[in-house]
């Protein structure tokens, strides 16, 4: 790609659709390497990401979510910009959101969410999964083709963290009317994708939260919700309402539109392998290598944000104070230096596992264990009820000449939609 100075990453239609070559011809050029039009470090290079995620000294993470866009509230000038970045942060965007709160704030209340995902709890999800998956595929799987994403994706996604957290069966549809939307293709390419946090699904996930916590309090029951309302900090003090509430909402925010990508790419991926489908249909155990290896080779959250509170150097280039500097999680996974010939998809890659799709440090996904549990189970009862799955041609067209739709935001790498045809099981 001779021409990728002119290419404007964050605006760019053309690389919604596949954003490989780009960060190809800018780890070629440096694995720390500038774009120019929004004044981004971009970070391609896999131990240079690593370097980065793990230095909660030289980076914040305020602007982990947004990045460039809508920039600091003040010019940030001087050689350490950490006193501006703590007089400002609560002006920015998700401010109150875990992924943009930096040690020793982000500490406390990434405890708090830990004691709400233990592997107990974790564990009782899971079980809970199996069950949900088979009662949705009821449904999807009856007429022999349908749009996976609508019709099996979202709803069991938002399900999975509903059952988590506890919320009351009678409440569950509710929750499915009110969060259950179609993929933000409204959006534009300059969104960050996280439109699905802000507004009513918000604000409804706090009324929800704030009711469940304020009634588990006065009335404590035998319940999850019960745990979540008298869950405390570290330090054994009890968390304000809001604090708890937050955490909730996180989850469903951080934890769906993430886990929906990773699902439809693992079935776009099976689809169009029929071979790789039989494997893994004789090889079941082949199933956690294969999601791993969807991880890596299309990561759901293509890059995180991170801020230069002072003067540092990462892979040799020189980071002043106040960068914006993006983590290309996606583009970490193929850097050939850790992953040899990375473009292809090999289910038997040996070190996959080191791949940075739930990044790295200290806000490294808490979720993988859920995301992974998500696709194991969906990919056990999708193989073991057909025989056959298929890409749905009258939507995508023929083979060799396919057409997909990704959702068009610089943060997600995920579809909007896929079609699927398959033989159900005797
Ligand atoms: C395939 C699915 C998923 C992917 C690829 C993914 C990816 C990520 C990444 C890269 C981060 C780090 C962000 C940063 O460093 O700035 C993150 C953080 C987070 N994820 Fe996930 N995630 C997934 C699923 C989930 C699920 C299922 C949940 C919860 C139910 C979840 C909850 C969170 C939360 C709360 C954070 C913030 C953690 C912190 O800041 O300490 N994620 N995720």
């Amino acid at each position: 790609m001779d021409d990728f100075e002119a290419i404007d990453f964050f605006r760019d239609e053309a690389l919604v659709a596949d954003p490989y070559p780009y960060f190809e011809a800018l780890r070629g050029r440096c694995p720390v390497q500038r774009e120019n039009h929004h004044d981004v470090m971009m970070v391609t290079g896999y131990d240079e990401a690593v370097q980065v995620y793990n230095d909660t000294d030289a980076f914040s993470s305020c602007i982990s979510v947004t990045g460039p866009f809508p920039g600091f509230p003040v010019p940030l000038e001087g050689d350490d910009v950490s006193e501006l970045i703590a007089l400002h942060r609560d002006e920015l965007p998700m401010s109150d959101q875990l992924p943009t709160m930096d040690p020793p704030t982000h500490t406390d209340h990434r405890a708090l969410l830990m004691r709400l995902i233990t592997p107990k709890r974790l564990k009782e999800n899971e079980a809970s999964m199996w069950h949900l998956a088979d009662g949705l595929l009821d449904d999807y799987l009856a007429p022999g083709e349908g749009e996976f994403i609508g019709g099996f994706a979202g709803p069991f996604t938002l399900l999975v963290i509903a059952d988590l957290l506890g919320v009351p069966e009678e409440d569950r549809q509710e929750f499915m009317d009110t969060l259950q939307r179609r993929p933000a293709a409204e959006a534009g390419v300059g969104s960050t994708g996280d439109d699905t946090l802000h507004h009513s699904p918000l604000e409804y996930l706090y009324g929800r939260f704030t009711t469940y916590i304020e009634e588990r309090r006065r009335e404590p029951r035998e319940d999850v919700l019960t745990g979540l309302a008298t869950a405390t900090f570290p330090d054994g003090s009890p968390p304000e309402v809001i604090d708890v509430v937050r955490v909730a909402a996180n989850l469903f925010a951080a934890g769906q539109e993430t886990t929906v990508r990773l699902l439809s790419s693992a079935l776009k991926i099976l689809a169009e392998q029929p071979e790789l489908q039989r494997l893994l249909r004789t090889e079941r155990d082949r199933i956690p290598n294969f999601i791993e290896e969807t991880l890596r080779a299309e990561s759901p959250v293509k890059g995180d944000f991170r801020l230069s509170k002072v003067a540092t150097s990462v892979g040799g280039v020189d980071i002043p104070p106040g960068t914006t500097v993006m983590v290309l999680n996606s583009a970490a996974n193929r850097d050939p230096r850790q992953f040899e010939d990375p473009a292809a998809f090999d289910v038997g890659r040996a070190n996959v596992r080191r791949h940075l799709a739930f990044g790295r440090g200290v806000h490294t996904c808490p979720g993988a264990p859920l995301a992974r549990a998500e696709a194991r189970v969906t990919l056990e009862r999708l193989l073991e009820r057909t025989s056959d799955i298929r890409i749905a041609e009258r939507a995508h067209g023929p083979a060799g000449a396919r057409r997909y739709d990704y959702v068009p935001t610089f943060i997600l790498r995920g579809l909007t939609n896929l079609n699927l045809e398959w033989s159900e099981a005797r």
